[in-house]
């Protein structure tokens, strides 16, 4: 993915979440994870990027953190991870852990 791309998506994010930032508590996660479900089908479905249903809330948590952390490199997810502070890393990780149940 070219940078220029990278950046287009992360801006996007930002705004979409600065948008949604006036939403309170239990939303945080959902909207958020709106964002993810861009890329990441929340039905569980393949589209060539890996499924996030069915992680758990420890390995969603870890892996966003790493990423943005860049222990994990990957520049799409880096630029996702960097735009949420810890406490939208949980909720998020929250939210997306109690999807197909
Ligand atoms: C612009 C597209 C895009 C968006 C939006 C996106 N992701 Fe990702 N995500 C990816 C790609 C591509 C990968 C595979 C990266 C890799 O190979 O490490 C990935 C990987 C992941 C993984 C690792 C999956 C595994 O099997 O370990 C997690 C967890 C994850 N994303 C969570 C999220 C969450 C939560 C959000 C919303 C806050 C989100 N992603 C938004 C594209 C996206």
């Amino acid at each position: 993915m070219r940078p220029v791309v990278g950046f287009a998506i992360a801006t996007g994010f930002v705004l979409l979440v600065s948008q949604s930032g006036a939403a309170a508590g239990a939303d945080q996660g959902a909207q958020l994870a709106a964002t993810c479900a861009s890329c990441h089908r929340l039905d569980g479905g393949g589209t060539g990027i890996p499924s996030i249903i069915g992680l758990g809330e420890e390995r969603l948590n870890s892996a966003l953190l790493a990423y943005r952390a860049i222990e994990r490199p990957n520049h799409i997810m880096h630029a996702i991870a960097l735009s949420l502070s810890d406490e939208e890393i949980a909720s998020v990780a929250r939210y997306v852990a109690a999807q197909g149940k």
